[in-house]
């Protein structure tokens, strides 16, 4: 029987314990995620990056939590609040370039990464996805 939380704990830790705390993952994420589109190119161009990767390294143990736990913490509601239309508006079809671009990033990372790995990382960010967009599917 697969364990989708297992294979995912340890492809993230396969990427996070390279010695650089995923410095390079987070740096070719957003690289990547800026190149997909003027739309996000324009979006980050005033984001620290620096920040943005510490932030977006925390959000993976959120997106963990929140996949298991289904739990509305403080922090998630700031990232829907962050995202939604009070905050950046970030359109619903960039979520699917951003879940697409990490997949694609974790292919570039994870030595071990096969199509069992990717199904991972989607089902465990999925659930924040939904959360965080939910305000978007409403209107
Ligand atoms: C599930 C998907 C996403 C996650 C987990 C995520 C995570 C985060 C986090 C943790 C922050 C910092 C929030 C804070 O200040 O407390 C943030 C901010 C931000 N995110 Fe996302 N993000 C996601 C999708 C996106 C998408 C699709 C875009 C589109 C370009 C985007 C653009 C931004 C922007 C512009 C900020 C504000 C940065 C700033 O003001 O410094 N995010 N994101």
């Amino acid at each position: 029987m697969k364990n989708y939380d297992q294979i995912f704990n340890d492809s993230y830790e396969r990427i996070m314990y390279r010695g650089d705390q995923g410095d390079a993952f987070f740096s070719h994420f957003y690289q990547s995620f800026s190149d997909s589109s003027p739309e996000v190119q324009r979006i980050l161009a005033k984001v620290d990056l620096t920040r943005q990767k510490l932030m977006m390294q925390r959000s993976l143990y959120m997106a963990m939590d929140f996949s298991s736990s289904r739990i509305e913490t403080e922090t998630i509601k700031k990232y829907a609040k962050v995202h939604g239309d009070k905050g950046h508006a970030i359109p619903l079809h960039l979520y699917d370039i951003w879940l697409d671009t990490l997949v694609n990033t974790v292919r570039a990372f994870d030595p071990k990464c096969d199509l069992e790995v990717e199904l991972a990382w989607r089902l465990v960010l999925m659930p924040l996805i939904q959360y965080m967009t939910a305000e978007q599917h409403r209107t």
